[in-house]
């Protein structure tokens, strides 16, 4: 199976980007220092899925958000990545098809979605690059 390499060195606070990963949306975002405190305030034990932002993220990387574009419920493409203020009210990411919504940390906080988005299995390969997969 192939892997995807991204490039992250232009993806600006606040701002989140798409690539394809094995034909399916990825989520590339990077948080800004509020996104960052706004996810790390919630209480854990609360979520449906719980999962801190360090175990979505990766040790010295927890402002690059990775995760899959698929909504958990049934599989539409959530919206806040490329859409603007798109975010829904956790501030992450909107899925318009049933109205799940996520968070700054991509966990599931509204909505059908049972899950968090998915993580995929990736590692940094430079500062700045990303390989997926
Ligand atoms: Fe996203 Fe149903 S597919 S809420």
């Amino acid at each position: 199976e192939s892997s995807t390499e991204v490039d992250i060195s232009a993806i600006q606070p606040g701002q989140a980007v798409k690539a394809v990963f094995r034909k399916q949306p990825l989520f590339v975002r990077r948080l800004t220092e509020k996104e960052i405190a706004e996810a790390n305030a919630v209480d854990v034990s609360t979520l449906r899925d719980p999962a801190t932002l360090t175990e979505m993220t990766k040790e010295g990387h927890e402002d690059m958000l990775i995760t899959m574009g698929v909504c958990t419920h049934l599989g539409c493409v959530p919206l806040g990545a490329g859409e603007g203020e798109v975010k829904g009210e956790f501030g992450g990411y909107f899925c318009p098809c049933h109205g799940s919504h996520y968070d700054t940390a991509a966990r599931i906080r509204k909505g059908p979605a049972p899950l968090n988005l998915q993580v995929p299995e990736y590692e940094y390969t430079s500062e700045t690059t990303v390989k997926v997969g």
